[in-house]
């Protein structure tokens, strides 16, 4: 009987059986292609998980393949997954080899077929007004974000947080509810740079929360995303930055921020930062140029003046006078209070329509392609 098998030429086979994995791409189809001992095997080279290219990744003595993206392994040859999910299979390919070259049938022998994967909670947040979510007239809800660095048993005083103190208790005080994160008491890992691998191994949620069930960054995630109306963070300056573990919570925001990139998805909407900046030396400006400029990449408004801060400048080294200016300033907890309420003001704006949320067009955002920038055409 006549082969009815449609093969799809892979290349010369000669060449393939120099790696014993690779992904191979035939048109829109990729598939990862093993040779072990001796043999060659495919399966489809799309990772049942978000898509990684499973050939791409390495291949483990007992033939099974690991995705590059997020570990998850499937078997070379029958696209099975590893002991214990075997039932989350990518499709397997029949091969064989033809006047020197490979080719994969175009329909799979295995189908693919996924285990129920129940979704990490922070999938099923919702923001306020929408089903599921806080009730569209609970109070308004302030998140302080404390990002200084302490010694907990060793406790000093910080100018930031005293600062964030103030303006949490002067929130909670207009009858809005409060929570304060601190960012030196949660144990969370720094961003492992799945973005770098490709934009959508960068997931939400967050790969590292999804896989690590002890990282605490859901609970920023979780206060940010779904909880908060206004969100404070506080910082010290640290040689003229933000303090390290500010950037330790910015790059794991990156997945906040990538949704906008990969799915035009905005996670925080109707959502309003201020900042509280202090530092023994200078470059307020610096440090709120930054935080601003990532807020506003992840989605919030501004209320007008949106930072307080507080430096002695260059000449000044002179930390105890420092922390006692911060102390006795009327000012500046006059100032912190003062930036609640006017961060208050601009999310009640936008909760009562009055700054109306119109759908942003892509064209000049963030990882947006631009429809003039097309290969140019030959002849
Ligand atoms: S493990 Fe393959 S895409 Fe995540």
């Amino acid at each position: 009987m006549a082969d009815s098998t449609e093969w799809l030429d892979a290349g010369d086979a000669g060449e393939l059986a120099t790696r014993p994995l690779q992904q191979v791409r035939i048109g829109r189809r990729q598939f990862a292609v093993s040779f072990v001992d001796g043999r060659f095997h495919a399966i489809d080279g799309r990772c049942n998980h978000v898509g990684g290219p499973l050939g791409d990744g390495t291949l483990d003595p007992a033939g099974y393949v690991t995705c590059p993206w997020h570990g998850w392994k499937f078997h070379c040859a029958t696209g099975r997954g590893e002991p214990g999910y075997e039932g989350d299979a990518v499709p397997s390919h029949a091969t064989k080899v033809d006047g020197g070259r490979l080719w994969i049938a175009s329909e799979p022998s295995t189908p693919r077929t996924r285990l129920p994967h129940e979704p990490h909670p922070l999938a099923k947040i919702r923001s306020r007004g929408e089903a599921g979510g806080p009730p569209a007239d609970a109070p308004l809800r302030v998140l302080g974000i404390s990002t200084t660095n302490m010694n907990e048993a060793l406790p000093r005083y910080s100018t930031s947080d005293a600062l964030l103190a103030t303006a949490i208790e002067h929130a909670a005080a207009r009858g809005l509810d409060t929570r304060l994160i601190r960012l030196s008491e949660l144990s969370f890992r720094a961003c492992e740079g799945y973005y770098s691998k490709s934009a959508r191994a960068c997931t939400w949620p967050c790969s590292i929360t999804q896989m690590d069930p002890a990282d605490q960054m859901d609970r920023v995630y979780e206060g940010m995303v779904a909880w908060a109306d206004v969100i404070l963070v506080a910082t010290p300056i640290r040689w003229g930055a933000a303090s390290s573990l500010y950037y330790r919570m910015a790059e794991r925001l990156n997945c906040v921020q990538n949704q906008e990139t990969i799915a035009n998805r905005h996670l925080m909407n109707r959502k309003v930062a201020g900042f509280v900046i202090t530092g023994g030396q200078d470059n307020v400006q610096g440090v709120a140029g930054q935080l601003l400029g990532f807020f506003a990449e992840l989605g919030c408004q501004f209320p007008q003046f949106p930072y307080v801060a507080h430096s002695r400048g260059w000449s000044a080294e002179d930390m105890e006078n420092n922390v006692r200016v911060v102390q006795r300033s009327a000012a500046l907890h006059d100032g912190a209070r003062s930036l609640v309420d006017r961060c208050v003001e601009t999310v009640r704006a936008l909760l009562d329509g009055h700054l109306r949320a119109t759908p942003p067009a892509r064209g000049g955002r963030k990882a947006h392609r631009l429809d003039g920038d097309e290969p140019a055409r030959e002849g």
